[in-house]
C-alpha cells in the first residue's frame, strides 16, 4: 500500500518506519525542513532504541523516503497518517497545528484515499473530525473521504516493538460509508497478528485516553501502597508480586517512586480533570491520581532533605534527568521539578544522564543547574546521590568504591530500582519507596549474621523462598523492561 505520513515526531517516524517494514511504500513529510534534511542524510532526532536500524532499512529498500511538504506526495497516498503535535506546551491540548496541516492535506487527498489520524486529541474534536474534514472537501469541490481514527500505544524507550508487535490495533471510524476506511487500514495492519478493533472514532479517542488515565492511576495506586508498605514496615515488591498473580490486577505499571512523567500521562490526566470540571462532571478519581503524582516528586526532595539535614550548602548528585530510560525525552521529566525544588531549598544539584539532548536540555531549563557527562563528576563529594531515571548503568557502578567518594553515603532511590542488599553491602544508607519493610529484614539479616544467629527463629522477618526469584525478576523489571512483574505474573498462567 502507499502511505503517506505527515509529522515525524515520536509516533509519526516510528509509524513510518513500521509501515515500511511491513512492505508498505511510505513518505514521510514533515514542515520542519532541517527535519527532513537529517532524516534523509540519516540522522534521528529523536533517541528511540532500534529505530536508527529501522528507518535505515526502510530507506536501503527504498519503501522509506522523507520529504518536506508535497502535494504529489500526499496525492499518490492510498492511506495518510497524520500525526502532528497537540499540546499547548502548557499542559492543555491545541488543536491549532492539526486544524492547519488538514488544511493543507485534505484538499490534495484523491477521491479513493482514506485518512487516519494518529495523534492523541480531545474526545470533543474527535466527534466533529468527519463534518471539519469534509467541509474542506466540498470547499475544494472534492468528493467526500473516509475519515478514520488509529489512535497509537506505543511508549517510549520501547515504540518500535510497541508497533510491530502491538497488543491490539484500534480503528476508529468517523466517516466510513462504504467501509472503504476500515478495509484500507485492514490491509495495512494485516500483518499484525494482535486483534483489531473497530470502534466509532470518539469510542477509540476514549480508548487511548482511558488507556493512560488507568495506567496513570496503577502508579498513584502503587504509591500509596508504597506509603502504606513504609507505615506499616512492608515490602511493596513482596505486596504488589503478591497481588500480580491474580490476573484481574496484573503487575505492570505499580512500580512506586517518584511518579509518571513524559508527554503523555501528566498531559493527559491535567486534560481529563479540566476538562471533566468545566462538562460539569468532575472527576475526583482523576484529580487523586494527579495529587498522588505531584506528592511524590515532593516526597523525593524531602526524602533527600532529611538525608542530608540541611539542604541549604548541601551537594546532591542526581542520577537521570529523562521523564524514563532509553529515551532523551524531558518533557514532564519528574527530574526538573525535582532539581529546582532542590536549588530552591539551597543545594547544589549535579546531575547527570546518559543523554547528551537531556543533558543540554536540562541545564537550559533549570537554573543554576550544574550537569556533568559522567556519572562519577557526579557523585563524588555528595552529600546524598538521589536516582531519578533507572538506566542500566546505574545498577552497574562501582557502588562500593563510591562509598568512600562521597561525603556521605545515603541513596535515595526514586524508581526503586537498586538492590538494597548490594546498596547496604557497600555500606550506604538506602532509602526507596515502600521498602521499609525490605530493609528491616535486610538489616535484621546484617545483624544476626555479624552475631551469628539464625534470624528466622529471632521473630525477625524470615527469608521467604521465592524472594530470591521475586527479586531478581523485579530489578530485573526496574532496569530492563523485556521482564518483570508482568513475566512474574505470566507463570502461573502459563501465558
Ligand atoms: C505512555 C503509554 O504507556 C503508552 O501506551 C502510550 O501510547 C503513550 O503514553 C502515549 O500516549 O503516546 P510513555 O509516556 O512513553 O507511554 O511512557 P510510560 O512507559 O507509560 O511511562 C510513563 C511514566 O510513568 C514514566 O515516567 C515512568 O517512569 C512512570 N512509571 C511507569 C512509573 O512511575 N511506574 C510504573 O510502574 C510505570
Amino acid at each position: 500500500m502507499r502511505a503517506t505520513v505527515i509529522g515525524l515526531g515520536y509516533v509519526g517516524l516510528v509509524t513510518a518506519a513500521g509501515l515500511a517494514e511491513w512492505g508498505h511504500d511510505v513518505v514521510g513529510i514533515d514542515g520542519d525542513e532541517r527535519r527532513v534534511r537529517a532524516l534523509r542524510a540519516g540522522r534521528l532526532p529523536i533517541h528511540e532504541p532500534g529505530l536508527q536500524e529501522l528507518v535505515a532499512a526502510g530507506v536501503a529498500s527504498k519503501r522509506l523516503r522523507f520529504s518536506a511538504p508535497s502535494a504529489s506526495a500526499i496525492a499518490a497516498a492510498q492511506t495518510v497518517f497524520v500525526a502532528v503535535g497537540t499540546h499547548d506546551g502548557n499542559g492543555g491540548w491545541q488543536t491549532t497545528t492539526i486544524r492547519r496541516a488538514l488544511a493543507g492535506i485534505v484538499p490534495e487527498m484523491a477521491d479513493d484515499a482514506t485518512l487516519a489520524i494518529r495523534s492523541t486529541l480531545p474526545p470533543d474534536f474527535i466527534r466533529q473530525l468527519p463534518w471539519i474534514v469534509n467541509a474542506i472537501r466540498q470547499e475544494a469541490g472534492k468528493r467526500a473521504i473516509p475519515v478514520m481514527t488509529n489512535p497509537e500505544f506505543t511508549r517510549e524507550g520501547s515504540a518500535v516493538r510497541d508497533f510491530l508487535e502491538p497488543d491490539r490495533v484500534v480503528i476508529g471510524v468517523g466517516h466510513d460509508p462504504h467501509g472503504r476506511g476500515e478495509s484500507m487500514l485492514r490491509k495495512i495492519y494485516r500483518r499484525v497478528e494482535a486483534p483489531v478493533l473497530v470502534m466509532g472514532a470518539t469510542d477509540a479517542s476514549l480508548t487511548k485516553l482511558g488507556a493512560n488515565l488507568f495506567l496513570a492511576t496503577k502508579i498513584s495506586f502503587a504509591n500509596e501502597l508504597a506509603q502504606l508498605c513504609d507505615a506499616y514496615g512492608a515490602d511493596i515488591n513482596d505486596v504488589v508480586a503478591g497481588m500480580s498473580f491474580d490476573k484481574r490486577i496484573g503487575g505492570g505499571f505499580l512500580r512506586p517512586g517518584i511518579g509518571f512523567g513524559g508527554s503523555c500521562l501528566p498531559h493527559q490526566v491535567t486534560m481529563t480533570v479540566r476538562e471533566s470540571e468545566e462538562m460539569g462532571t468532575p472527576s475526583p478519581l482523576f484529580a487523586a491520581v494527579e495529587t498522588v503524582n505531584h506528592r511524590q516528586r515532593q516526597l523525593f526532595v524531602d526524602r533527600i532533605a532529611r538525608a542530608v539535614g540541611e539542604l541549604a550548602g548541601a551537594r546532591i548528585a542526581l542520577l537521570g534527568l529523562t521523564f524514563k530510560p532509553d529515551t532523551d525525552d524531558l518533557r514532564e521529566a519528574p527530574a526538573l521539578e525535582i532539581a529546582t525544588a532542590l536549588i530552591a531549598g539551597g543545594a547544589t544539584v549535579v546531575a547527570y544522564d546518559p543523554m547528551p539532548r537531556a543533558r543540554s536540555g536540562a541545564a537550559d531549563a533549570v537554573p543554576g543547574l550544574v550537569v556533568v557527562d559522567n556519572a562519577m563528576k557526579a557523585l563524588v563529594g555528595a552529600d546524598a546521590i538521589g536516582l531519578v531515571t533507572e538506566w542500566q548503568e546505574f545498577s552497574q557502578l562501582p557502588w562500593g568504591a563510591i562509598a568512600s567518594a562521597v561525603r556521605r553515603p545515603v541513596i535515595v532511590d526514586g524508581r526503586n530500582a537498586l538492590d538494597p542488599e548490594a546498596i547496604m553491602a557497600a555500606g550506604f544508607e538506602y532509602v526507596g519507596f515502600g521498602r521499609e519493610g525490605e530493609i528491616q529484614a535486610l538489616a535484621a539479616r546484617a545483624a544476626a549474621a555479624e552475631q551469628d544467629v539464625d534470624v528466622s527463629s529471632e521473630g525477625a522477618e524470615p527469608v521467604r523462598t521465592p524472594r530470591k526469584s521475586i527479586e531478581a525478576a523485579l530489578s530485573g523489571r526496574a532496569m530492563d523492561r523485556s521482564v518483570g512483574v508482568d513475566a512474574i505474573q505470566a507463570k502461573p498462567s502459563g501465558a
